[in-house]
């Protein structure tokens, strides 16, 4: 019999207190009591590794912009685990949001390409987001990590 548990990996850069706050209220969307049969691993970017990305059903990526891009230690987990995952992800669900202090635009399209390359199947809208966390905001993040473990449920 298939296990029923999935496995939700949730891959951040958090190196401050609103980007603190946004995972928080990821995880807390995530973990909802609603939510069922689903295991949420959290891990800061530069802690993940290939083994946790091949041994989960979904994703979730979070980073701050960095330079137009995705933050380095983003960067520095899909330059590890993305060759070693081609063929063994596609079509796995994934989500995203992004922090900027002004423009989210490039690090948003740098992670959707790499999903692309991936083929892993987008899941949710990307929540970009620029500047202080307030309580709409906190919603949105809270949606997004709901949305993709309910994915994983069906
Ligand atoms: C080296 C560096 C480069 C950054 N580049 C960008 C950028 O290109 N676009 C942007 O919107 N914010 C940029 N930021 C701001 C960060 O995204 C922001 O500091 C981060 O999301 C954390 O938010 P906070 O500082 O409000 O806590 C940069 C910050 C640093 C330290």
């Amino acid at each position: 019999m298939s296990n029923p548990r999935k496995t939700l990996l949730i891959v951040h850069h958090t190196p401050s207190p609103a980007t603190r706050e946004l995972l928080e209220a990821v995880l807390a969307g995530a973990k909802d009591p609603e939510i069922q049969n689903v295991d949420v691993l959290a891990r800061p970017a530069l802690a993940a590794t290939l083994p946790d990305m091949l041994d989960a059903d979904g994703y979730l990526f979070g980073t701050t912009a960095n330079f137009g891009y995705m933050s380095g230690a983003l960067k520095h987990f899909f330059d590890t685990v993305y060759y070693p995952s081609l063929d063994h992800v596609a079509g796995r669900p994934y989500g995203l949001w992004v922090h900027g202090n002004n423009d989210t635009v490039g690090a948003a399209a740098a992670v959707g390409k790499l999903a692309t390359g991936l083929a892993l199947s987008q899941a949710a809208d990307v929540l970009e987001i620029v500047g202080a966390i307030d309580a709409a905001t906190r919603e949105k993040a809270y949606e997004l990590g709901g949305t993709l473990a309910a994915t994983l449920m069906e």
